[in-house]
């Protein structure tokens, strides 16, 4: 069995724009628009700050392509010079954060190395001369515990603000999660003039998420991913400001998640190779690692009882034997339900599981079961009598679901779910995320989910391992998650959304390039102010962005005909 296989104008009033001088052409193409247009070119030509109208497009920040776009920008024509020998990223002074902040001293490495790429390695720009030059961008902690060591979760600040000016510029944010989203920005700012100099312009720029929860979901069993290819992906993942990785790690065809406790799970023909395509303890724990420094959650998926062909191959007597008549066929279906050896794994598996990942969430899957085993098997029938489940095998289902549910809230974590737990009515808990990924009924089943009081992120508009010729970003990028009828109420239980890459057709080879930039689309609709859906200006800033992401060492695909400036694979 296949997964997942079916599938106005407003004005704004945050946006603004600050110039102190326009070009002729600028000028000219701005006269080209009506004469009420042409009043409005006069004051932003004259430097004035004025509120944007319509379906927001910002020149500026087209030019310089920020990507996911900021809540709130000014950017003027003063342009400042940096230089790798002269520019340095630094702890403000009364920042609740220093130089033992690993996660921050990490980040300015980082970023620096973004900022300056290969004109550092070919000594380019080492003369210091300029005297409109930054030297400095100092970061500024607010928060009594800026959560050096900590974990981004549901409810974390990731908002900062920014003032790039000269000599020094100041990025301000409560905690590390916001001054990680604010140096993105802040790299995003400085482009390479003709000369290949470093510039940036005096710019403001406050700036904070639409949506809590902004996820990539990979699946690392129909194919197995190696580190590498993952840990690329977070790279992106921090480039375009998402903070969730859900991390679909086991399903019917393999099982490559080393558990201590039940080893044979992967060893015993679980995983394709119980060497090389197994995801080791400290793989995993570098995995949670290299995410958290980058402000990423990693939400590990266990999807049962459906999907879990491979846990049988470690674990006897987990899965339902199915029947032909009244003899076994040899073949097995979803977990079995009805034995108590069933739920005592469940508890020690999950026990591990809640250690090894340290998110407040486990995604618990309840997708897609397939009821034609249960309903061939003796057992299974006469339990559904004891029962008095009648045939109604959702009622199995959920009964299964309620006891896993139990045993993991008994470790103190949270849940998410598929759409189907919560459409055959199993009881969540209230801090339940639930996800929608049917696309027959997407605006009905937001309306239902949110009505009865659950959290909830979006999946359906955004299954990226379909593709198509064509810009199919613009596709995702045109999704308004809260189109939906509900109240107010309601809009706030949807928290986010992810973009998903199931593994039929990925692996190390392509999975980089056919994820990104498309997700990049959903990057910016779920981080970005709703208005801003202007769809050539998105064009025009993710074409740089993507040339960014290349330039950065991500092979991202192309949108359209075009170049890079640096190209990859090129010197
Ligand atoms: C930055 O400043 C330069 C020099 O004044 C100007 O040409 C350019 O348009 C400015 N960029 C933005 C994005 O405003
Ligand atoms: C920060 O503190 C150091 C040492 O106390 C001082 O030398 C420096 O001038 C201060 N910088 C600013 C911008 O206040
Ligand atoms: C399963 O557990 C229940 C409750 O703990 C118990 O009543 C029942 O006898 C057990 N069944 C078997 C087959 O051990």
């Amino acid at each position: 069995m296949i997964k997942k296989r079916r599938q106005s104008r407003a004005p704004n009033r945050q946006l603004t724009v600050l110039r102190c001088c326009c070009t002729v052409t600028e000028m000219a193409a701005l006269r080209l628009l009506n004469f009420w247009a042409m009043l409005v070119t006069l004051s932003v030509c004259n430097g004035w700050l004025f509120e944007n109208f319509g379906s927001y497009r910002n020149r500026e920040a087209d030019e310089v392509a920020l990507w996911p776009l900021p809540q709130k920008i000014q950017i003027s024509g003063a342009a400042f010079q940096l230089s790798s020998a002269g520019f340095q990223i630094t702890h403000a002074n009364g920042s609740t954060a220093g130089p033992s902040c690993s996660l921050l001293q990490n980040a300015f490495r980082r970023y620096f190395d973004y900022i300056f790429g290969n004109a550092r390695k070919q000594g380019k720009n080492q003369q210091k001369v300029f005297d409109s030059e930054l030297q400095e961008l100092q970061v500024l902690l607010t928060a009594k515990d800026p959560e050096c060591d900590g974990y981004p979760n549901l409810k974390t600040d990731e908002s900062y603000q920014l003032e790039v000016d000269q000599p020094t510029s100041v990025l301000k944010a409560a905690n590390v999660w916001g001054a990680l989203r604010g140096l993105e920005t802040f790299s995003q700012l400085v482009y390479e003039d003709d000369y290949g100099a470093h510039k940036i312009n005096k710019t403001s720029i406050s700036d904070f998420p639409r949506f809590a929860h902004r996820g990539i979901l990979l699946d690392t069993s129909r194919h197995y991913l190696p580190l590498k290819a993952i840990l690329t992906n977070l790279e992106a993942m921090a480039m375009n400001k998402f903070n969730v990785f859900h991390w679909h790690i086991v399903d019917d065809h393999s099982f490559p998640f080393l558990s201590r406790t039940f080893p044979d799970l992967s060893q015993r023909k679980g995983a394709f190779h119980p060497y090389t395509h197994v995801y080791t303890p400290s793989d995993v724990k570098m995995v949670i690692e290299f995410a958290r420094m980058r402000g990423i959650r990693v939400v590990a998926e266990f999807d049962t009882p459906g999907h879990t062909q491979s846990w049988g191959k470690g674990q006897p007597d987990l899965l339902t034997p199915c029947f032909s008549g009244s003899s076994p066929t040899g073949t097995f279906g979803p977990v079995n339900p009805i034995l108590n050896s069933t739920y005592d794994f469940m508890t020690r598996f999950f026990k591990e599981v809640s250690t090894v990942f340290p998110d407040a969430y486990i995604h618990l899957g309840g997708d897609e079961v397939d009821f034609s085993c249960w309903k061939s098997n003796p057992d299974i029938q006469k339990f559904m009598d004891q029962q008095g489940f009648g045939q109604d095998y959702k009622k199995l289902e959920s009964y299964y679901i309620q006891r896993l549910l139990d045993i993991v809230s008994a470790t103190n974590k949270g849940y998410m779910v598929w759409q189907e737990v919560f459409d055959n009515g199993v009881k969540l808990k209230g801090d339940t995320v639930v996800e929608v990924w049917m696309n027959n009924n997407v605006d009905g089943e937001l309306q239902k989910v949110t009505g009865s009081g659950f959290t909830t992120i979006l999946s359906a508009p955004w299954y990226l391992d379909y593709i198509s010729y064509g810009q199919d970003w613009q596709k995702y990028y045109k999704v308004e998650p809260l189109s939906f009828q509900g109240t107010a109420e309601q809009k706030k239980l949807v928290i986010g959304g992810e973009a998903c890459l199931w593994g039929e057709y990925v692996d190390g080879t392509n999975l980089t390039p056919r994820l990104w930039p498309r997700a990049s689309a959903v990057g910016e609709r779920l981080w970005s102010d709703e208005n801003v859906k202007d769809i050539n200006s998105a064009y025009n800033r993710l074409a740089k962005h993507r040339c960014r992401m290349v330039q950065r060492g991500i092979p991202a695909e192309p949108l359209y005909i075009g170049f890079c400036p640096h190209e990859y694979g090129g010197l």
